[in-house]
């Protein structure tokens, strides 16, 4: 379809849910890091949109970096194993991370992620999602920030992508059958 909107079967979260969303997260985390260094870092490509919008959320000063990791060998990420295709630019040790994703759903990337992250010496290392799916969890992975935990269902839009498409969709939601025929 001509309009990208046109091919969601059903929103889950408007522009405006997920903007509310994202503010109180951001009011938390600067509660809770008051008078600390603060890093945020983004898991490209799918966080861009989050981190976006944390950052300019927040009324500190907070320095953003950004990870992009993809799963060992073909497709699958049943592996667990993750390789790290950009590092951060950022030397973490005695910095307070904050890790920012968008969704977590086996947990596997995040996991991986963050005992990489905690073994460079950082002061402290959290996790904040916007999405969670308990019940596609394979990995145990402690989340301190986590805006919705949602059913186990294949969503798009606000950086979640189907094929590279509907990234730049402002609402997140469920794509129409037709899309993958
Ligand atoms: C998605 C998402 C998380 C990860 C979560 O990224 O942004 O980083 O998968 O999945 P997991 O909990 O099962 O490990 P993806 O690998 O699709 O890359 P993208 O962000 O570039 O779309
Ligand atoms: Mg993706």
């Amino acid at each position: 379809s001509a309009h990208v909107q046109d091919d969601l079967v059903k929103v889950l979260f408007t522009e405006e849910q997920i903007h509310e969303k994202v503010r109180e997260l951001a009011q938390r985390i600067e509660q809770d890091y008051e008078g600390k260094n603060l890093l945020i870092v983004g898991i490209l490509k799918g966080a861009v949109m989050v981190m976006a919008d944390l950052a300019r959320a927040f009324n500190r000063h907070v320095e953003m970096d950004w990870m992009a990791v993809t799963s060992y060998g073909s497709g699958t990420k049943s592996s667990g194993v993750v390789r790290i295709l950009k590092d951060l630019d950022t030397d973490v040790s005695g910095k307070h991370v904050l890790v920012v994703d968008e969704i977590i759903d086996t947990g596997l990337t995040l996991s991986w992620l963050t005992s990489n992250l905690c073994s460079r010496g950082p002061a402290s290392v959290e996790i904040a999602t916007l999405l969670r799916k308990p019940d596609a969890q394979q990995m145990p992975v402690e989340v301190k920030y986590v805006g919705w935990d949602i059913p186990d269902e294949f969503v798009v839009g606000y950086g979640l992508d189907y094929n590279e498409s509907y990234r730049n969709l402002r609402d997140i939601g469920t794509l129409a059958p037709h899309v993958y025929s």
